[in-house]
């Protein structure tokens, strides 16, 4: 049998080989603080720690090291001995400490978050955090045991194959050992196989096979092997048939299963990326209360712990590597190393339907023969370790979609921020009706869509930019639709479910933080547009949810009221007087009439929501993030403008028409481009955002470009001298 043993406590933690005297416990990153209070000045270098191991904790045969993450570089030491790196930060990898053990021993860890130029991430939108922050083991097994080196193997692989006509599966287990033979079961059934210059292989046939059956009975199986040694190894395993069709999306086992879900990321407030098993349970009943069925775990490979919760939860998931925004020539032996790690670490779990092989990672580099070759050999390396899955990719919205790069995965997805960052909303269905039409034989789907939102910001009239919940509403509104439009995306994956650290993030009234989460990084509050996605895919709870709580102070005499719920009525009640009830899907709104301080009911059948609300004389200024934006939106109303002369509110393309009107908005471009750099030479060079752009009023690409109320009022006038 195996001896584990948890190296929690007793650590010793320095910034410097010389001064290893704090004492920490693990899970720990040195960045929980800093990686998360804005300012992108948290300390990226090398962290040390160490830990006397005690006789009894290093007693056995042969005895490993094992680390569940060490970010991003790990150097360890036996006794002052160098043993083994490890490059990469998500991956677990393990170290022999056997024929390196003296009498008294000391485990030391020089782990680092430096820059670097060859280990990915480097440039990206989330705090790279630097430490032991996941379990570190000792392994003590018998002379004869399976493998545990090689890539951080489970030592075991399951591949089952379902016969969905037979409703039977064929299992193929495969295990690598120093021993003879190996006694493998699965479902009830034995077999002793030899073994084979270290690798044994035995085929099981399950009759009636219990599918796993995504959230509705994800069924798990498991698969034992032992030697005569007594060394042992499990794993679950599920059986279950993932397909994509072009037209229709997303099958799981034969029928359609369109795969409408969230991203994660693994950190959150004051912990960092140091989670605890409730951490990640704790994130699991949020994805399971939302009603999604699916994840994007961004942008890296997550704990075992959070792919093992998503077998026992049915959650199909997007696996990927960090290969993200900026490619690195020399970086390209780590992205190889990291998805071998990643597919060997991860194989058997039922959930992962696909492997991504990088996201955005043209944002800020050239598809180029480097780029493009790097991606054919991941592309390679993924169908080689796992013919069972299919690759993908995350593609940033300026990547034209006639790119080669979108050849090499077997399928595609885009993340795209029209709504948000810039454009119009409506531009997102325009993008995937064209990109259908233009290419009706390729899979597409949507990774990543989101807008911020502060808790604290509110508005009746929201709109983009301004980190209201309201327009967070807005945006989602329109995105659900969008995507229940187009059954043929195969995959959507609103980004995020949470609020994550991004340390170089300094906006929408948070240091830190990018708030694009439907919940709070804390994991304290869900905003209101988590309770759109609940009433759109949660089946099991009844519940009615009051939108704008937290905008109790309005200055207007009649005001929306916005519900939520996955019941088919809603009645809504004033001060205990029924208003009105309506029947209808997901969104209700009713309008009521302001007078003083009210309670407001909703009820929906048995389930009810209240919230109060007040009538004020003069807006609440605390409700407003980005007070330049909202006075210009103040001055400039329309009706003011003479429609037979050109204004800021025409887009750029009717004004280019004009060649005075054009040449005065390009002159103003130019100059507002000179002062992006990179992000505008990716713009000018791109056809695909330029037409993007033209659609665009110039309003929207003058506060999208940060342009000042004056400026704008400026360009206006002008405008308004040139007949149309
Ligand atoms: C990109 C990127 C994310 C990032 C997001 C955002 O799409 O993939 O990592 O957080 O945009 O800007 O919010």
């Amino acid at each position: 049998m195996r001896n584990i043993t948890l190296l929690q406590n007793d650590w010793r933690f320095g910034k410097s080989r010389d001064a290893i005297t704090e004492s920490v416990t693990l899970p720990h990153t040195w960045n929980a603080v800093d990686g998360q209070d804005g300012g992108n000045d948290y300390f990226r270098g090398t962290g040390w720690y160490e830990r006397e191991l005690t006789a009894e904790e290093t007693a056995g045969e042969d005895v490993y090291a094992e680390f569940a993450g060490a970010a991003m570089t790990a150097d360890v030491y036996l006794n002052g001995e160098k043993l083994a790196n490890h490059a990469g930060g998500y991956s677990a990898f393990r170290v022999r400490l056997t024929g390196h053990l003296a009498e008294q021993n000391v485990l030391t860890v020089a782990v680092d978050n430096s820059d670097s130029r060859t280990v990915y991430p480097q440039k990206a939108d989330f705090t790279f955090y630097g430490g032991l922050y996941r379990d570190v083991k000792l392994i003590a097994v018998p002379r004869e045991h399976f493998e545990l080196e090689k890539d951080g193997t489970p030592g075991i692989k399951v591949t089952p194959v379902v016969d969905l006509d037979k409703k039977c599966a064929a299992v193929t287990v495969e295990t690598w050992q120093n021993a003879a033979e190996v006694t493998m079961t699965v479902a009830g059934q034995t077999q002793t196989v030899p073994s084979e210059n270290g690798h044994a292989k035995a085929v099981f046939t399950i009759e009636n096979v219990h599918l796993w059956d995504g959230v509705d009975d994800p069924y798990l199986y498991t698969a034992t092997a032992c030697l005569a040694s007594g060394d042992e190894v499990s794993t679950r395993f599920g059986c279950r048939v993932f397909a994509c069709d072009p037209q229709k999306g997303f099958f799981l086992n034969g029928r359609s299963y369109p795969l409408r879900g969230v991203s994660r990321h693994q950190d959150r407030k004051g912990k960092g990326n140091a989670l605890s098993y409730e951490d990640h349970a704790s994130d699991m009943a949020f994805v399971r209360e939302i009603g999604a069925n699916t994840l994007r775990l961004a942008h890296y490979q997550h704990a075992q712990e959070f792919y093992d919760l998503c077998d026992e939860n049915g959650i199909v998931v997007w696996a990927e590597i960090p290969y993200i925004t900026m490619h690195m020539a020399e970086g390209r032996e780590n992205t190889l190393s990291q998805m071998r790690e990643l597919i060997t670490q991860c194989y058997n779990h039922p959930c992962i339907a696909v492997w991504g092989l990088s996201n955005e990672i043209t944002a800020a580099s050239p598809v180029n023969d480097d780029l493009l070759e790097n991606h054919r050999l991941l592309n390679d390396l993924c169908h080689r370790l796992d013919p069972t899955r299919l690759t993908t990719m995350a593609n940033v919205f300026m990547l034209e979609t006639d790119s080669p790069i979108l050849e090499i995965p077997d399928i595609n997805s885009y993340n795209l921020y029209f709504g948000w960052y810039l454009g119009e909303l409506s531009q997102t269905d325009e993008f995937f009706d064209e990109y259908h039409t233009t290419y009706p034989d390729r899979v597409i789907g949507f990774s990543e869509y989101g807008a911020d939102a502060n808790p604290a910001y509110h508005s009746s009239h929201p709109e983009k930019g301004d980190y209201t919940e309201e327009y967070q509403c807005v945006y989602h509104e329109h995105m659900l639709k969008m995507i229940e439009d187009r059954p043929f995306l195969w995959a959507t994956h609103v980004w995020n479910l949470f609020d994550f650290a991004a340390d170089g993030r300094d906006e929408g009234g948070k240091h830190g933080e990018n708030q694009k989460g439907l919940v709070t990084i804390d994991r304290q509050l869900r905003k209101d547009a988590f309770y759109l996605y609940k009433a759109a895919w949660n089946k099991t709870e009844p519940f009615v949810h009051l939108c704008g709580k937290r905008y109790a102070n309005r200055c207007e005499e009649e005001t929306d009221v916005k519900v939520y719920s996955n019941q088919p009525a809603v009645r809504l009640f004033v001060d205990g007087t029924l208003l009105a009830e309506q029947t209808g899907r997901t969104v209700f709104t009713f309008r009521v009439p302001l007078l003083g301080e009210h309670l407001i009911r909703a009820e929906a059948g048995e389930a009810s929501d209240t919230m109060c609300i007040r009538r004020v004389a003069e807006p609440d200024e605390s409700y407003v993030f980005n007070k330049a934006a909202a006075s210009v939106t103040n001055w400039f109303d329309a009706d003011d403008i003479d429609p037979t002369c050109f204004s800021i509110s025409d887009t750029l393309g009717e004004i280019r028409q004009h060649p005075q009107a054009g040449a005065i908005v390009d002159a103003m471009m130019a100059k507002g481009a000179s002062e992006r750099g990179d992000v505008a030479d990716a713009v000018k060079d791109n056809p695909a955002l330029q037409r993007m752009m033209g659609r665009m009023t110039m309003l929207s690409l003058l506060k999208q470009g940060g342009a000042d109320e004056e400026s704008i009022k400026q360009l206006n006038r002008i405008l308004q001298g040139i007949k149309k």
